[in-house]
């Protein structure tokens, strides 16, 4: 079980970490991209995750980079009242989404693929996948898989209706009964061409994920409390799966006052070379910024220092 960090040199090229620099990675994960940064310069990391299984793997880093290196386990909407006491940061980064090391263990319930319990939770506390199934409205149900899914409105419906139809029988219990249920309510669309080189399951799947956690909200609260713990030419890269978490970043980088001003344009997205290597890097989208109070002094689409 191993987690390949996506757009790894790009993603420091934009951090551009200096000796003495702090640095925040907010979706520590694997850490990755943490030891890449602390590779990079002689610079601090903090890194930060939700899931209390990322300590274990923080602790590995702690032990070979000592007090260059620390980890708190929070979520993003908790990160300026976690941090308003500490120094301020010079870089940012938010790798969005879930780590291989979640997708791959079964019993965190992420993967049609693997027979585990319907859980799906990154802070493995709160509402779960199963909660959801089992105990929201067929209405409620096809609402989160259209929005969050991007399921067409006709076939959430129909994945929702099925959803109460069998656990009106019995409890839907693991994630391989929920992708059996996704498969039967689509009947005949489950081997339309169109659908076949995507698992029928994965847009309901990704669906409750994102609403199980929270995720657009966090990811809103994140970028908004930015200003508050960055230095000024402070860099903030984020990583994107999905056109939702990439909408966020988008609309946040257009709107914010805050002087966020992008050094990627147009937006870094993964080579041939390295979705052969990483399939799962595919989807990956990456954005740049720095913070400038001061409009207008950065050249917007060169991201060297
Ligand atoms: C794609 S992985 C990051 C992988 C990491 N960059 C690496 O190289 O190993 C995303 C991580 O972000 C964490 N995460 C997602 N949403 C979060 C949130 N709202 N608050 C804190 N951590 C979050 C997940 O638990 C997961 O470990």
């Amino acid at each position: 079980m191993s987690h390949i960090p996506v757009l790894l040199s790009e993603t420091i090229r934009i951090l551009a970490p200096r000796d003495g620099a702090r640095v925040l990675d907010c979706t520590f994960g694997g850490g990755g991209h943490a030891v890449a940064i602390l590779e990079a310069a002689d610079c601090r990391v903090l890194g930060c995750d939700r899931d209390p299984d990322a300590i274990l793997r923080a602790r590995e880093v702690k032990a070979t980079y000592n007090d260059r290196f620390d980890f708190r386990q929070l979520k993003f909407s908790d990160l300026y009242e976690a941090l308003e006491s500490h120094p301020k940061f010079d870089g940012v980064l938010f790798d969005f989404g879930i780590s291989s090391f979640q997708v791959d263990n079964a019993s965190r319930g992420f993967s049609f693929s693997r027979e585990g319990p319907l859980d799906m939770r990154m802070s493995a506390s709160g509402l779960s996948a199963y909660d959801v199934v089992n105990s929201f409205s067929e209405n409620d149900i096809a609402r989160i898989i259209h929005m969050y899914g991007d399921e067409p409105y006709r076939r959430s419906g129909k994945i929702a209706m099925k959803i109460v139809r069998t656990r009106e029988l019995d409890l839907i219990r693991t994630t391989t009964e929920l992708r059996e249920i996704v498969k039967s309510a689509l009947g005949f669309e489950v081997i339309h061409k169109r659908y076949s080189n995507v698992d029928v399951a994965t847009k309901t799947f990704q669906a409750i994920r994102i609403f199980v956690n929270d995720e657009l909200r966090e990811i809103d609260c994140a970028l908004s409390q930015l200003p508050k713990i960055l230095n000024n030419k402070a860099r903030v890269a984020t990583i994107s799966f999905h056109s939702l978490e990439d909408r966020i970043v988008k609309n946040w980088a257009k709107l914010s006052n805050d002087g966020f001003v992008s050094i990627t344009k147009p937006a870094i997205r993964t080579t041939k070379e390295e979705i052969l290597s990483n399939p799962r890097s595919r989807s990956a989208i990456l954005r740049g910024f720095e913070y400038n109070c001061n409009w207008g002094d950065v050249d917007n689409g060169d991201f060297t220092r």
